[in-house]
């Protein structure tokens, strides 16, 4: 039997490639993102096979109009990927911008409950499904300037693991994934309002993730027996680690 995909964010950095690789599993795939001009280009390499859809997932009367009229061969979703997200600034929380906090909760928090909403009752219906979120280790280990958006990624672990305990007995399953420092995507330079060069400096002389390692996660996840559940999977590039706590001390008093 084929499955079928829903793939949020999927017109760059891991939506795309984890579009791709569901596609070369045998998957369908509905790929969706705001710029459908990407994912009609995309899906041109992959005839009946990827269906782009344009979609700002905050748009929550929108999301439940897409998912009610997808084509039939595309409507029964086995696998859902809530990997719509983003980052805005890494100013520290006293002087952020108010605007960048709602885009992240609006698009990382209520786009991705709007998604699995709408998508989860036929998943119910039918004994089986499989919701895959894409966390953030920011939203486990903090660092200067992660505020907000940390924040959101803790709320899409809680999320999942409280989705496990709703879905108890109905056979669908929830992977939380939650990758560390990845390169080859928009992600920094969306951070960094389209400052490339800043974005490119984040990675100089380390290797990171790369966007075909997200998509072999999710794929492995998805690959395994019903029976099978992978709660989270945290990666992270070798390159990349701990630092002890930071403290703050006080110039000597003066004697
Ligand atoms: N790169 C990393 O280091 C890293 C690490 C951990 C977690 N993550 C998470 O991984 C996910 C994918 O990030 P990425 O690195 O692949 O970044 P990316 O290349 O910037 O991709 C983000 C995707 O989200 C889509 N998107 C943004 N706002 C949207 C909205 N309102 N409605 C629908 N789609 C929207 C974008 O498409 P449109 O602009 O076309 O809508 C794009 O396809 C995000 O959730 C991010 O937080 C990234």
């Amino acid at each position: 039997m084929t499955m079928t995909a829903f793939v949020t964010g999927a017109s760059s950095g891991f939506g795309a490639a984890i579009t791709r690789r569901l596609a070369a599993d045998g998957v369908r795939v509905v790929a969706s993102a705001r710029r459908a001009d990407l994912l009609a280009k995309a899906a041109a390499g992959h005839p009946g096979t990827v269906h782009p859809l344009g979609l700002d997932v905050r748009d929550r009367a929108a999301v439940e109009q897409a998912i009610a009229s997808l084509p039939a061969e595309f409507a029964e979703i086995d696998l859902l990927v809530n990997n719509a997200g983003l980052a805005k600034g890494l100013l520290p929380a006293q002087d952020a911008d108010l605007d960048d906090w709602d885009q992240m909760l609006d698009t990382n928090c209520r786009g991705l409950m709007y998604c699995t909403r709408a998508i989860l009752p036929g998943m119910v219906a039918r004994g089986r499904g499989h919701v895959v979120n894409v966390g953030s280790v920011a939203g486990t280990y903090p660092y200067p300037g992660g505020n907000v958006y940390g924040a959101s990624k803790a709320f899409v672990h809680q999320f999942s693991q409280n989705l496990r305990s709703d879905l108890h007995g109905t056979g669908v399953r929830v992977t939380c994934v939650e990758p560390g420092m990845c390169g080859d995507t928009e992600f920094s330079t969306v951070r960094f309002g389209g400052d490339r060069e800043r974005a490119r400096a984040l990675y100089a002389g380390m290797r990171p993730l790369g966007p075909a390692d997200i998509a072999e996660a999710v794929s492995w996840a998805a690959s395994l027996p019903a029976h099978v559940n992978v709660n989270v999977i945290e990666l992270m590039p070798v390159t990349q680690s701990f630092a002890p706590f930071q403290v703050h001390r006080s110039p000597p008093v003066p004697s």
